[in-house]
């Protein structure tokens, strides 16, 4: 063996060779054997905070509280030693060396795609500051922007303390925020893929809503497979449960429809096929004519009827469609005291997380 072959492999043994599909495509989910490198990720980064460079090393971080857990890890708020102003959210995720694991694939290509876009600085897409290896832990470790909460926390205290009023003009707002950053996504060929009230962040001062986990985990973590071996909700589209329905593939539509089923989980607290087994779920889900809440405005009501259609090519064609309906129109153009006061009031009701759960 040549010397220049064995030293090219010694570096190999300090890569992460990771599996990740292309997701830029709007297409049929296929199985895709794509597979990446990530070789400057490390323990350390220099991350630019509010204009400031700052060098950050995983052993200096150090939580302050749990701001929520997912079926691949824990989110905690966390600051940097020596940096107290800093506060970030910091996700970590299982990095196995199996790729038969599914966390595995998840960590990075979450990672992957946080860093393609979460770079940009755009308003309703969460900001992405480093991906950092944890060595010891064997983790991918994700910091990224804090948000208050999200919005499925959000919506479970908006309905115990019946905090409804300003309900209209804030699912409303959500939309026109979502739909902007769908669209920015969609500008740099993403599709988001995984769109759900716990994907939708949202901070206070001032109201303002932002996706995160963009990218490619739906096609892991909201495929129908996983979806029923998880048993847990179901944000699939028609077409993706059946492709037959949709030649085309998945697109822009697909995550329409996330949307739409996303604003009426939080306007009637419960997701619409929460009682339903996956096997209901499915059969359900191509007959199925949804019924908004009757204290939505007529204007919404028919834009989540509209992003609901089980025909994808009778949902709206673009997001500008969406942007220019008579619901989005009806939205004033600044934040009112009534969404604040309601969204302050809810998020000041959010029960904490205990450390141990
Ligand atoms: N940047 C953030 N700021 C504030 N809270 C966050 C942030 N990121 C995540 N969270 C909270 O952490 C929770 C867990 O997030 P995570 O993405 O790990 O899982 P999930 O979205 O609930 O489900 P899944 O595992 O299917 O992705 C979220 O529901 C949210 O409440
Ligand atoms: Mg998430």
């Amino acid at each position: 063996m040549s010397k220049s072959v064995s030293k090219r492999d010694r570096k190999e043994k300090f890569k992460f060779r990771v599996e990740f599909p292309d997701y830029t495509v709007d297409q049929v989910e296929t199985a895709t054997d794509n597979t990446y490198m990530l070789p400057d990720v490390g323990e350390e980064a220099t991350i630019n905070y509010n204009g400031e460079e700052v060098t950050i090393n995983v052993q200096n971080l150090i939580d302050i509280r749990k701001l929520g857990f997912g079926n691949y890890g824990s989110v905690m708020l966390a600051e940097v030693q020596n940096h107290r102003d800093i506060k970030m959210a910091v996700k970590r995720l299982g990095l196995m060396p199996s790729t038969n694991n599914l966390a595995d694939y998840t960590a990075t290509t979450d990672l992957k795609t946080i860093r393609a876009v979460g770079s940009c600085n755009f308003p309703h897409v969460i900001r992405f500051y480093a991906g950092l290896i944890d060595k010891k832990e064997s983790q991918v470790v994700i910091c990224m922007e804090a948000c208050d909460t999200s919005m499925e926390k959000f919506y479970t205290t908006m309905h115990k303390i019946k905090e409804t009023k300003h309900i209209d003009i804030l699912l409303k707002r959500m939309i026109n925020h979502i739909v902007d950053a769908l669209q920015f996504l969609k500008s740099k060929g993403i599709l988001h893929r995984d769109v759900k009230p716990s994907n939708i962040l949202i901070k206070q001062n001032p109201v303002i809503f932002k996706i995160c986990d963009f990218g490619i985990s739906g096609q892991l973590t909201n495929s129908v497979a996983h979806t029923m071996m998880k048993g847990t909700q179901v944000y699939l589209a028609p077409e993706r449960i059946d492709a037959s329905q949709a030649p085309e593939g998945y697109g822009i539509r697909s995550d329409m429809w996330a949307l739409g089923l996303s604003t009426l989980e939080i306007a009637t607290g419960q997701h619409p096929f929460a009682k339903m087994n996956a096997l209901g779920i499915m059969s359900a889900i191509m007959t199925w004519v949804p019924e908004p809440p009757s204290n939505l405005s007529s204007e919404l009501q028919k834009l989540v009827i509209c992003l609901l259609r089980i025909k994808q090519a009778e949902r709206p064609a673009t997001y500008d469609d969406i942007q220019i309906s008579p619901a989005m129109k009806s939205l004033p153009t600044e934040i009112t005291s009534g969404e604040t006061e309601m969204v302050k009031n809810v998020i000041a009701n959010i029960p904490d997380i205990p450390d141990d759960y």
